[in-house]
């Protein structure tokens, strides 16, 4: 059940409703077990966000060979306005997986220059992320309200079910980051489905979407010289030993990121360095590891344009318009909501 609160030091501006918590913890264990059960061994990605590892993507985004922020980065501060005036009228701005929600300032300002409020209604996993960038948002600009909701997609697509926009409001939706390419094609219809099930025709979307390029630029992107992606793949065998008690020698598994170019997808493994023994105490689990065993951890889909197309006509949008930063690797489209 959805429990609201409001930050007192905020007035009335920030209401954030906790969707998820105790559930998170129990999902958690129930997927480890599941996932290093099955054949071949996985891991769902989503639970590679704890503290340490929010910290590290942070991080991610810094790096050279990770050009998808940047590029993306570009791209909306040098056309934010543009994209703001795309939809038309008075506008609330819905955002999934908002994180810091860094890259939003600049469609908030633009937006701002058009209307004179504007409520922003955040989804993400992290309560923490939701506060701390809602204080920073609330700070910067007064004639913003925020109505946030912590839980997964899908619980807040949900809860987000029942809150209409007011007297013909517009919403723009934003998924941006690439976090599309975290969903395997079919994941990405029956997400961008749920998405369309709580906006209106005429709504928009702006879906920032990483493109099919050269194997080298994408390996390199998710396989760093400094091995801060690396240290992010194995955060996640590091959280199973704090949270579940297990013994993963992290220095007995490698991370491995390879692009599979017919898939249209880098993938992302954790390769177990010797014939070894796992124990995870807390799931009464014991694992036998074969040399060079892989537990896969994460899908990262690229797009081409025919396939955003073809995506935003499977799911009730068409694609109006995409923007790209100047070397041509990342793009933002506007996906519009028809009947
Ligand atoms: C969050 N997501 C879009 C990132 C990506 O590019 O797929 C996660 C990531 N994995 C490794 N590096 C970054």
């Amino acid at each position: 059940m959805s429990q609201g609160f409001s930050a007192h030091t905020s007035g009335e501006r920030l209401i954030i409703h906790d969707l998820a918590s105790t559930r998170v913890q129990a999902s958690f264990a129930e997927d480890v077990r599941a996932g290093l059960l099955s054949t071949p061994r996985k891991l769902f990605p989503k639970y590679f966000y704890d503290e340490l590892g929010s910290q590290l993507f942070e991080a991610i985004c810094l790096l050279p060979e990770y050009y998808l922020t940047r590029a993306e980065n570009e791209i909306i501060e040098r056309y934010a306005q543009e994209m703001a005036a795309e939809v038309p009228g008075h506008k609330r701005l819905l955002e999934m997986g908002s994180g810091s929600a860094s890259k939003t300032r600049r469609i908030i300002e633009a937006i701002l220059e058009e209307q004179d409020e504007l409520l922003y209604i955040p989804v993400d996993i992290s309560a923490t992320a939701l506060e701390t960038s809602a204080r920073v948002l609330l700070q910067a600009y007064p004639r913003l309200s925020i109505n946030a909701f912590a839980g997964d997609y899908y619980s807040g697509l949900k809860a987000l079910g029942s809150s209409h926009a007011q007297n013909g409001e517009r919403t723009l939706a934003l998924f941006l980051g690439s976090n599309i390419g975290n969903f395997d094609r079919e994941g990405a219809r029956t997400f961008l489905h749920a998405l369309r099930s709580v906006l209106t025709d005429g709504d928009e979307l702006l879906l920032g979407a990483d493109l099919k390029k050269e194997r080298e630029v994408l390996e390199a992107a998710y396989d760093d010289s400094l091995g801060v992606t690396a240290a992010f793949n194995l955060n996640l065998l590091s959280r199973i030993n704090r949270e579940l008690d297990a013994d993963f020698d992290l220095r007995a598994f490698r991370h491995y990121a390879r692009y599979d170019e017919e898939a249209g997808r880098i993938e992302m493994h954790l390769e177990s360095l010797r014939s070894q023994v796992v124990r995870v105490a807390r799931l009464d689990l014991e694992l036998q590891f074969e040399d060079g065993e892989r537990i896969h951890t994460e899908n990262s889909y690229k797009y081409n344009m025919a396939d955003l197309a073809r995506l935003a006509s499977e799911t009730g949008f068409t694609l109006a318009r995409t923007w790209y930063d100047s070397m041509k690797r990342f793009s933002s489209n506007l996906f519009v909501a028809t009947s």
